[in-house]
C-alpha cells in the first residue's frame, strides 16, 4: 500500500469485467456506508474513488491497482481493489437498483479470482436485513468475507465495543465468514493498518 494506486476500469455490467488476472478484494455494503472513502483511506489517496454524501454515488464495479504494472502476462499487479455500488438504496429508480443488484450479486457469486469480500457495516446501524441477504449469498456461494465496521468516529468507544461483540455473535455460525471484525474510521484514520494487514495476508503479499 506504500505506492500510488490508479483506477483502471469501471464495469457497468459483467461483460465488461477485465479478464481474470490478479487476486481481487472487493468492498461491498449498503449505499453510503463508506466503501469508496475506505479505499481512498487505505491507499492514502483522497479522490481516487469518488465519494459523496448522496447515496448511490458508485454505480459500477471500479477497479484499482498499484501503479507501475503493464497488466500484460508476466507483469500483472499483485492485487486489485474493487469498489462496488452500494445496495439498499431505495431512492434510486427501480430499474437502476435492479441492475446494480444483479451486477453485485453476479460478480460476488461468479468471480474465480475474488479472494475475499470486505462487507462494510455502518457503526451507527449494525447489520441490517439486506446485509444479511448478502451474507447469505456469500455463504451459499462459499465466497470468503470479513466484516468491517465503518465510521466508528460517529459513535462512542463503548458502543463500538458492544457492536463488535454483538456482530461477532451474529455471524459466528456463518460458514464463509472469516473470523474477526475490523473497526475502522476513514475520517480519523483508525483501523486502517489492521485492514491493510488483513488484505496483504489474504492475497499473500
Ligand atoms: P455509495 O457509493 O453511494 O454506495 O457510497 P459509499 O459506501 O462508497 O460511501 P462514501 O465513501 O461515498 O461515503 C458516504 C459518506 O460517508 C460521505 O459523505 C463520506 O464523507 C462519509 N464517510 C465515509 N467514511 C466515513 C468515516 O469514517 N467517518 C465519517 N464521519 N464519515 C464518513
Ligand atoms: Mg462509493
Amino acid at each position: 500500500f506504500g505506492r500510488p494506486w490508479t483506477f483502471i476500469r469501471g464495469v457497468p455490467s459483467l461483460k465488461f469485467l477485465p479478464p481474470e488476472g490478479p487476486l481481487e478484494v472487493a468492498f461491498a455494503g449498503r449505499s453510503n456506508v463508506g466503501k469508496s472513502s475506505l479505499i481512498n483511506a487505505l491507499v492514502s489517496h483522497k479522490g481516487l474513488a469518488r465519494t459523496s454524501n448522496t447515496p448511490g454515488r458508485t454505480q459500477e464495479l471500479n477497479y484499482f491497482v498499484p501503479e507501475g504494472y503493464s497488466g500484460e502476462a508476466g507483469d500483472l499487479p499483485p492485487m486489485a481493489l474493487v469498489d462496488m455500488p452500494g445496495y439498499g438504496y431505495a431512492q434510486a429508480p427501480k430499474d437502476q437498483v435492479d441492475a446494480w443488484t444483479k451486477l453485485v450479486f453476479d460478480y460476488l457469486r461468479g468471480r474465480a479470482t475474488l479472494k475475499r469480500v470486505y462487507v462494510l457495516i455502518d457503526s451507527r446501524h449494525g447489520v441490517k436485513k439486506n446485509d444479511d441477504e448478502v451474507l447469505d449469498l456469500l455463504d451459499k456461494a462459499a465466497v470468503s468475507y470479513q466484516i468491517v465496521l465503518t465510521k466508528t468516529d460517529k459513535i462512542k468507544p463503548p458502543a463500538v465495543t458492544k457492536l463488535l461483540a454483538d456482530t461477532t455473535e451474529k455471524i459466528k455460525k456463518r460458514p464463509a465468514a472469516y473470523p474477526g471484525i475490523i473497526a475502522t474510521s476513514s475520517e480519523k484514520s483508525e483501523g486502517l493498518d489492521d485492514l491493510r494487514e488483513a488484505i496483504a495476508q489474504t492475497v499473500g503479499i
